[in-house]
């Protein structure tokens, strides 16, 4: 399975920190942003990245990352999405390089505690379709929200105002090689975005779409309120290591 970070969009909510840099070279505690999900995927057993960026910094991730030797990889790939035209359209920039593999994509401001290789294999086993990875939150109005029946998710809202459970769907996405045609078919948004829920629901139509729950602590660092909460909470890893 081959491994997809989205570090494109432009960070708005996060000015004038975003102002002269991307979100995702920003600091969360001693290290930068990007390199969480890169040593989120490398640890689950995925070997070869890709990283779609975008903006006016796009050249500093090469700088930072280079070839990737440091997570052990022999190779990173890049690409580069002009403007900011959502998570689906960023993931769209990744067909040639999934060349018809399965992929994990992970949201490059994700940062997790815990391993999901055992998620990664199940889904190498799942004959088609996609996975996805929920935790539940106090603030699920700030994500993805699933609609869980039973064992089923029969809905995904983006951002609903009246929540129908208190998960959040995690920026942790695992996907066949159909993902491109079906982002081929959607429309923008409200926020003028191709949403990945729209993906996410297509999926869960077909009767394709399986889920799991999140061991450990998750964050996002859209928000200076979450971007400091995800410091926080690597700074008490780090110092229960020692
Ligand atoms: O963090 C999980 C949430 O991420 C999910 O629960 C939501 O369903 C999903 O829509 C997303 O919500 P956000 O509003 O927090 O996404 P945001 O616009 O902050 O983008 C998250 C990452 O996706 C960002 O760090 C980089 C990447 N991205 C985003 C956009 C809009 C791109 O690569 N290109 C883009 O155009």
């Amino acid at each position: 399975m081959k491994g997809v970070i989205l570090a494109g969009g432009l960070g708005k909510r996060l000015e004038p920190l975003t102002r002269i840099t991307n979100k995702h070279l920003l600091a969360i505690y001693n290290k930068p942003m990007i390199y969480y999900p890169i040593q989120t995927l490398v640890g689950a057993g995925i070997k070869d990245i890709l990283i779609v960026t975008g903006g006016n910094h796009a050249g500093e991730f090469l700088r930072l990352l280079g070839n990737g030797r440091e997570f052990g990889l022999k190779h990173i790939n890049y690409t580069y999405q002009k403007g900011e035209g959502g998570i689906a359209e960023a993931l769209g920039l990744a067909e040639h390089f999934a060349d018809n593999d399965k992929i994990i994509v992970m949201l490059g401001d994700n940062i997790i505690e815990k391993s999901i290789k055992t998620h990664v294999g199940d889904f190498a086993k799942q004959p088609k379709g996609a996975k996805i990875l929920i935790k539940e939150v106090e603030d699920p109005e700030r994500f993805g929200v699933p609609e869980i029946k039973g064992e089923k998710i029969i809905n995904i809202e983006e951002k609903p105002k009246k929540p129908k459970s208190n998960y959040a769907v995690t920026g942790i996405y695992m996907y066949d090689q159909r993902v491109f045609e079906i982002i081929k078919t959607l429309k923008p948004s409200d926020r003028g975005e191709l949403e990945i829920t729209d993906v996410n629901n297509e999926y869960i139509v077909r009767g394709e779409m399986t889920f799991a729950t999140l061991d450990g602590w998750w964050s996002d660092c859209g928000t200076h309120e979450s971007l400091l909460n995800a410091s926080k909470l690597v700074a008490e890893e780090v110092k229960s290591q020692k």
